[in-house]
């Protein structure tokens, strides 16, 4: 599958973890977030996304900011983008089952009880 993946400042680190698990399943990623040093605002680089994601060939998008909040009423307001602020592996998957989400965000300063990946793989293999 082929992701297109952005974060701001805050989510550098989760970011990074999300797509080195997609890279290391043989998804690819396209990354159009920031990296150590930079500096971002999350509607800026929510619109990026979604607006790569319409333009064609991917499959999902994945936003990360502080706490997901932002970043995802940011992709929210594109018309066309469902994104998904999941509170739990239950809701990720019913964000894809029941709600039709292609855009699913996470925050990099939230302790999940379950972990991003495993929210982001209860998505992918959700129906
Ligand atoms: C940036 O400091 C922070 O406000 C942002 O990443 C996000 O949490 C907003 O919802």
């Amino acid at each position: 599958m082929k992701f297109v993946i952005a974060n701001d400042h805050a989510a550098i680190e989760l970011k990074e973890t999300l797509k080195t698990w997609l890279e290391a399943r043989g998804d690819t990623v396209v990354d159009l977030g920031v990296g150590p040093g930079d500096k971002a605002d999350y509607p800026d680089k929510a619109e990026e996304a979604c607006l790569a994601y319409l333009a064609g060939g991917y499959d999902f998008g994945i936003l990360c900011c502080g706490t997901g909040i932002g970043i995802s009423i940011s992709a929210n307001k594109v018309k066309g983008i469902r994104c998904a602020l999941p509170q739990n592996a239950f809701a990720a998957a019913m964000a894809k089952e029941h709600n039709d989400c292609q855009f699913i965000a996470f925050g990099g300063r939230i302790e999940y009880q379950d972990q991003p990946v495993d929210m982001l793989q209860a998505f992918l293999t959700a129906n």
